[in-house]
């Protein structure tokens, strides 16, 4: 359905691409040189039942750019499905308030039931373990960004991710985005029993990429053109235990020294977890250029106007929307 993202399973390379020159258009407004009101009088609903910063925030600011409005529900308990209001009744009731609703639910497919419910665009900010479509997306557009600026080409190059790849679902979302490229090499690090589960291995391996997996950091680091961190998803545990993941995991200065090289790319969807005793990725490559997280969620805000405008059917009047800022 060209007005909903659920998955990435929905993009070929040639949509995906032509969805990020939309997103092109929008760096103008994402720099607060230009704004547009193309999507005035909209409002969309932001329905987030998992705590969320960055795709709350994000989708709610790139609405807002581009001339909406935005009703925001957070947990369970400000809604009525803490009432036990079901999935069904509750996307119907908000089809009658709002144009649009970005989703984050705990459950794996239930974004796709709130959709199933409704006529109007329905975006998936985070199902369960399942996907998050619009951060692999924004993670796709980085590294383009990112291999431009270096002149290299997508095409062949070594992707390393690290972490929790059982429960993480920007890696679930993005090795399939990553698939439309040719002759990709991946390499799969994570702790024993948080591997990446045997249908995205199946899914990503066709096309003949080459996917290999280890639990040893160091050893897979070697020769990446991006190293992809996540964070080790605890709230997602049933019955695994955290006795593999110890300090060998940690993407940090000395590791990535000592097996990358100076145009490899650091990559995390944050939130990084920085309390006593995690180990995703360490605050000792901030100021290293190599860092791209932050250049990531400054990506979120193009990316994401450039989904609300497609989804919407307003990409063709984005560029003569433009204005000049007056603040
Ligand atoms: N990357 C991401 O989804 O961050 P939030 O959980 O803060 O939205």
């Amino acid at each position: 359905n060209k007005h909903q993202l659920l998955s990435v399973d929905q993009f070929t390379r040639e949509s995906v691409e032509e969805l990020f020159r939309v997103a092109d258009q929008m760096q103008p407004i994402a720099r607060r040189q230009k704004v547009s009101r193309v999507l005035e009088g909209a409002v969309l609903g932001n329905l987030f039942f998992e705590a969320s910063t960055r795709t709350r925030v994000s989708f709610g600011a790139a609405f807002c750019r581009l001339g909406g409005s935005v009703c925001d529900t957070t947990g369970f308990t400000f809604s009525s499905m803490a009432k036990g209001e079901s999935i069904y009744d509750t996307s119907r009731v908000m089809s009658g308030y709002v144009d649009a609703m970005v989703i984050r639910h705990p459950e794996k497919g239930s974004v796709a039931e709130f959709a199933a419910a409704t006529n109007i665009p329905v975006v998936n900010g985070g199902d369960g373990a399942g996907e998050h479509p619009s951060q692999a997306l924004l993670d796709l557009y980085t590294i383009l960004t990112e291999f431009s600026r270096l002149g290299k080409l997508l095409d062949g190059a070594h992707i390393v991710m690290a972490g929790d790849l059982k429960y993480g679902r920007t890696v679930h979302s993005l090795i399939k985005l990553l698939a439309l490229y040719r002759g990709m090499k991946f390499t799969l690090v994570s702790p024993p029993g948080l591997e990446m589960p045997d249908y995205l291995l199946e899914q990503a391996s066709r096309n003949g990429h080459v996917i290999e997996q280890t639990h040893d950091l160091a050893a897979g680091l070697k020769g990446a053109d991006v190293v992809y961190a996540t964070r080790v998803q605890k709230e997602r545990f049933s019955g695994e235990n955290l006795e593999g993941y110890t300090a060998d995991f940690q993407v940090n200065r000395a590791i990535v020294d000592a097996c990358c090289g100076p145009d490899t790319i650091v990559m995390h969807p944050l939130p990084r977890d920085s309390r006593e005793g995690a180990n995703d990725l360490s605050t000792d490559l901030n100021h290293d250029p190599r860092l791209a997280i932050f250049r990531q969620t400054d990506n979120g805000i193009p990316v994401r106007m450039a989904i609300f405008a497609v989804l919407m059917g307003v990409e063709s009047l984005v560029q003569h929307s433009l204005r000049d800022v007056t603040w």
